[in-house]
């Protein structure tokens, strides 16, 4: 990437105590529009892993120890040199990701907000007095940081994902041990770059890059000194993390995968639905945990929709990322294009319609077209499983009560959305509905001031918000007598 206004950016192994190591092994990173290597990472070894858990302990009590001030200060001063790089910070993401250079760049803003959030937030930590139960006793509650975290982040989202957990984690005082997905370690390694300009101390943030997830993953979850563990990825993933982090009871926050019912009603705006729909299932090409995944169409409207849904969506340019005309990229590899053929294919096979879009065969490349397929069926695969593709599933329904049922007929409760002008409407829907999160005539929920987090199987925890914080601290409860 000899491209790059700074090509210092571009580091090729783990950061650990402010050191970047290698190794004898190393794994390519490839460019999902080209298929090209951009070039190789060297794969953290157990050792290294270790080395990182040890150091985020040992700097832990020294960043604990700073006031909220001194950690805002070096939080924003990261931030402020994200802002700085933004432009190459941009073009890395989507080269080892393949979002668009727009969808990159907002990315790289959304990620930078939670730095600058938490950078506040860092000062707003208070604990209680509680009135007292008996003479001469005063009980105090105060609040400290967990210990040393260990963080394993995911591939669609390589930088807000981190910086997300990070700030959080760095702002309540602790450390903090990250393992990014490996298809995205530079947008990972880049952050660390930054950090260390910005003063962040050696070992306060720390990133183990590595194709073996599942050792790794072994090591951060079971070590002795991690007290705190979190992770955003897959629900399948995240059980068996969880069941590792067991035995040496962590504090743990899991942000799972979801199944995003999307319900219009006959009164709603459609114009406003469609276009909410577009931007939020077109973000990232539809590789989002709170993308719309299921459309329920109220029947007095769904033709009315359908033909401004296909309109709309003629009106999109897909192409390589990097291409200034590109509204839309690929996928992350060949591998997810081909899951989600196999998801339209079974759709068609159960009475679905393709509207546009579709592939006659198995895709050969990671670009998968936008692609609408009405009449799907509420058992159908496609309605079943996570799409994480540009694939918009239409489901027309007749009564309230049955869209709802349907949206929450899933072991998912994630993100959900619905459109209505109708108050009523709209509070029993949003009461009935079992999810962590709720759109109501909007789809652009997320924002560092929300509480981003699911219930059931998409995980537990709260990140981003006030209540971001208190995943990365404990109470503690101190009873006076005197
Ligand atoms: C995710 O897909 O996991 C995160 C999406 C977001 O933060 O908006």
């Amino acid at each position: 990437m000899k491209d790059l206004k700074n090509t210092e950016l571009l580091k090729h192994g783990s950061f650990i105590n402010g050191q970047w190591q290698t190794s004898d092994d190393c794994f390519p990173v490839v460019n999902p529009a080209t298929n090209e290597v951009i070039s190789k990472v060297a794969e953290a070894t157990a050792s290294q892993v270790e080395q990182a858990i040890t150091a985020a302990n040992t700097a832990q009590p020294l960043w604990q120890e700073k006031t909220s001030y001194e950690r805002a200060a070096k939080l924003q001063r990261w931030a402020a040199l994200i802002n700085e790089h933004k432009d190459d910070l941009a073009l890395i993401m989507t080269r080892e990701q393949g979002k668009t250079l727009a969808d990159a760049g907002g990315e790289i803003a959304y990620g930078k907000s939670f730095i600058d959030w938490f950078a506040e937030e860092a000062k707003r930590v208070y604990g209680d007095t509680i009135s007292k139960h008996a003479d001469n006793k005063m009980i105090s509650v105060i609040k400290q940081p967990v210990g040393v975290v260990a963080a394993i982040t995911p591939w669609n989202f390589p930088t807000a994902m981190i910086t997300r957990k990070a700030a959080a984690a760095l702002a309540a005082g602790c450390t903090i041990v990250i393992k990014p997905a490996s298809e995205t370690p530079y947008s990972a390694l880049a952050l660390a770059v930054l950090a260390k300009q910005a003063g962040i101390p050696d070992g306060v943030f720390n990133i183990v890059v590595g194709k073996d997830s599942r050792s790794i993953g072994e090591q951060l979850t079971q070590h002795p000194l991690v007290k705190k563990f979190t992770f955003t990825g897959s629900t399948k993933v995240g059980k068996l993390l969880n069941k590792q982090c067991a035995e040496s009871i962590k504090k743990v926050s899991l942000e799972l995968g979801g199944n995003a019912p999307f319900i219009v009603y006959d009164d709603a705006d459609i114009s406003l639905a469609v276009k909410a729909l577009v931007d939020a299932k077109l973000r990232n090409c539809g590789q989002t945990c709170i993308s719309p995944n299921r459309i329920y169409l109220h029947r007095p409207i769904a033709d009315a929709f359908k033909k401004q849904l296909v309109a709309s969506l003629e009106k999109v340019t897909q192409g390589n990322g990097e291409a200034a005309e590109s509204d839309v990229a690929c996928l992350i590899h060949q591998e997810a294009a081909e899951n989600v053929h196999k998801l339209v294919e079974s759709a068609k096979a159960d009475g679905g319609k393709i509207l546009i879009g579709g592939l006659s065969q198995s895709p050969d490349s990671s670009f998968f077209p936008l692609t609408v397929i009405d009449n799907v069926t509420h058992s159908s695969d496609i309605t079943l499983c996570e799409i994480f593709g540009p694939v918009f599933s239409l489901i027309t329904f007749d009564e309230p009560e049955q869209a709802i049922e349907q949206a929450n007929d899933t072991e998912f409760g994630l993100a959900s959305y619905v459109f209505s002008q109708n108050i009523n409407r709209l509070q029993q829907t949003t009461t009935a509905l079992d999810y962590g999160m709720i759109g109501v005539n909007d789809t652009a929920i997320s924002h560092p001031i929300a509480p981003f987090g699911g219930i059931k199987h998409s995980g537990f925890g709260k990140e981003g918000s006030k209540y971001g914080l208190d995943d990365y601290l404990i109470i503690k409860a101190i009873t006076y007598g005197f």
